[in-house]
């Protein structure tokens, strides 16, 4: 279960934090964001998916007035009843327009278990004695995609794994209220005009003219 998320500098999210609880309703205005928060939860499922942080980010979602060039999304889960914290830092370089990751870690039971800082990876494992978390290897890494994605399953990181296969498993699926209404022209029972609003329709066109065109959500 997602327990906070934590988002800065992506479009109108500034220091954007929330405690998700359960099942949720969202109510708010149009461009407060909310489709901008399931935004973010799917870039960082296509992360880690092994996509190159340049074909999930784009220079335009920087926050229009700030200065800032570093992006960043955080979860916090609690798989299993364990807590693991993961964030995710990235930043666009605007001569090249591209990104990088900055920073990337995974901490889980408080402790971190992964990081990468720009240039190296750094794992943990499990002590297999002991079962305290100690240092592993740190190597240089590329900072266009997660390292999380591609690291082989062991029986001394399965922290790892673990969260990697939790967020695989996100179905992240949104309504499309032109679409509802659509549905809701199409199927409305015999008489009840007064009841349903009629599909919207824009530029003078009629229904199934806007219907045939489509409509712009955004
Ligand atoms: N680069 C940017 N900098 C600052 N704000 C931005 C940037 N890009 C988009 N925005 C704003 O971010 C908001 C995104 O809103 P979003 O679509 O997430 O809202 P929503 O709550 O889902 O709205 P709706 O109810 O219409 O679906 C909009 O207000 C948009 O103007
Ligand atoms: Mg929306």
């Amino acid at each position: 279960m997602i327990k906070e998320i934590y988002i800065d500098n992506f479009k109108c999210l500034s220091n954007f934090r929330m405690q998700p609880d359960g099942v949720q309703l969202w109510l708010g205005d149009n461009g407060s964001g909310k489709t901008s928060v399931l935004d973010v939860l799917r870039k960082i499922h296509r992360i880690l998916n092994g996509a190159h942080v340049d074909d999930v980010f784009d220079g335009r979602s920087l926050t229009g007035w700030d200065q800032r060039l570093e992006q960043t999304a955080a979860v916090k889960l609690e798989i299993d009843g364990e807590l693991y914290e993961y964030e995710l830092v990235i930043e666009y370089t605007e001569k090249k327009d591209t990104y990088r990751i900055k920073k990337e870690t995974l901490i889980w039971r408080e402790k971190k278990f992964f990081e990468f800082d720009s240039h190296d990876a750094h794992l943990y494992r499990i002590n297999r004695d002991s079962k305290i978390v100690e240092e592993g290897a740190s190597f240089p890494s590329d900072w266009r995609c997660s390292l999380l994605f591609s690291i082989a399953k062991r029986d001394d990181n399965y922290p790892l794994i673990r969260f990697r296969e939790e967020v695989e498993r996100w179905l992240i699926v949104q309504s499309v209220p032109p679409m509802i209404k659509k549905e809701a022209w199409f199927s409305r029972p015999h008489g009840a005009h007064s009841v349903i609003k009629p599909y919207p329709t824009v530029d003078g066109l009629t229904p199934s003219e806007t219907m045939a065109r489509g409509w712009d959500d955004e």
